[in-house]
C-alpha cells in the first residue's frame, strides 16, 4: 500500500457510509477528490500494480474490502490491447494514471436480455489525471477500453464487490449474445476477464 491508496480506501469507506449520500453518483462524487490525489501523486500505487501478465492485459489487486463492498484494481492494458464490448453490473469508478487508453462506451439494455442491440454512444481518449464513472444505475454499464498506444495504459478502477463477483459480462458484436466475463485470478492478486 501506499499513502494515496490508503487514503483513497479510508474515502471510499467513508462515502459508503454516509447515509446523507443516497446514489452511486454521490458516492463517486465523494470518492473523487482522493482518487484526483492517488493520480497526482509522486507515489500512486506500489510498482508492480503496473505490469502486465506476459504482455497481456490484467487487473493487480490492490486493495480488497474485508466486507466484499469494493475492491482496488490497477488495470494494465499493454499497447494495442482491447478488452472486448463488456457490461459492469455494479457501481465503479476510474481514474487514468498513466498513457492513453481510448473508452468507448455503449447504449442498450443490460445483460439480461441475452441478446441485445448496442449502439456506440461516447468515445473518450482519457489522459493522466481524468476520472470517469461507471453507473448502472443511470443506464450505463457497457464500454470498450482499448490502448491505441504509445506505451502502456494504466488506470485505478474502485468496483463494486469483490473481483470474483463483480458482475461482469461480455457482447459477442457478431452474434449479439452476452455471456458471463468474470474475473478469474490467474496468479495471486492477478486478475483477468474470463469467458466460461
Ligand atoms: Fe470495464
Amino acid at each position: 500500500m501506499t499513502a494515496a491508496l490508503d487514503a483513497l480506501v479510508a474515502a471510499v469507506e467513508s462515502a459508503l457510509r454516509d447515509a446523507s449520500l443516497s446514489t452511486d453518483r454521490q458516492r463517486a462524487e465523494a470518492m473523487r477528490p482522493a482518487m484526483a490525489a492517488l493520480l497526482a501523486s509522486d507515489d500512486p500505487i506500489p510498482a508492480e500494480g503496473s505490469e502486465a501478465l506476459d504482455g497481456a492485459a490484467v487487473g493487480n489487486l490492490l486493495y480488497a474490502d474485508p466486507g466484499g463492498r469494493f475492491h482496488v484494481l490497477a488495470v494494465v492494458f499493454p499497447e494495442g490491447t482491447s478488452s472486448g464490448i463488456h457490461h459492469h453490473g455494479c457501481w465503479g469508478v476510474i481514474g487514468y494514471l498513466q498513457g492513453g487508453d481510448e473508452e468507448t462506451r455503449y447504449a442498450g439494455e443490460g445483460p439480461a436480455a441475452g441478446t441485445v442491440e448496442l449502439a456506440e454512444a461516447a468515445r473518450h481518449v482519457w489522459h493522466q489525471g481524468d476520472i470517469t464513472y461507471l453507473l448502472p444505475e443511470e443506464g450505463e454499464g457497457w464500454h470498450r477500453v482499448r490502448n491505441p498506444g504509445p506505451g502502456t495504459g494504466v488506470s485505478v478502477h474502485i468496483l463494486c464487490m469483490t473481483p470474483a463477483a463483480h458482475p461482469h459480462f461480455f457482447w459477442n458484436r457478431d452474434t449479439g449474445q452476452t455471456a458471463p466475463f468474470p474475473f478469474v485470478e490467474m496468479s495471486p492478486g492477478r486478475w483477468q476477464a474470463r469467458l466460461d
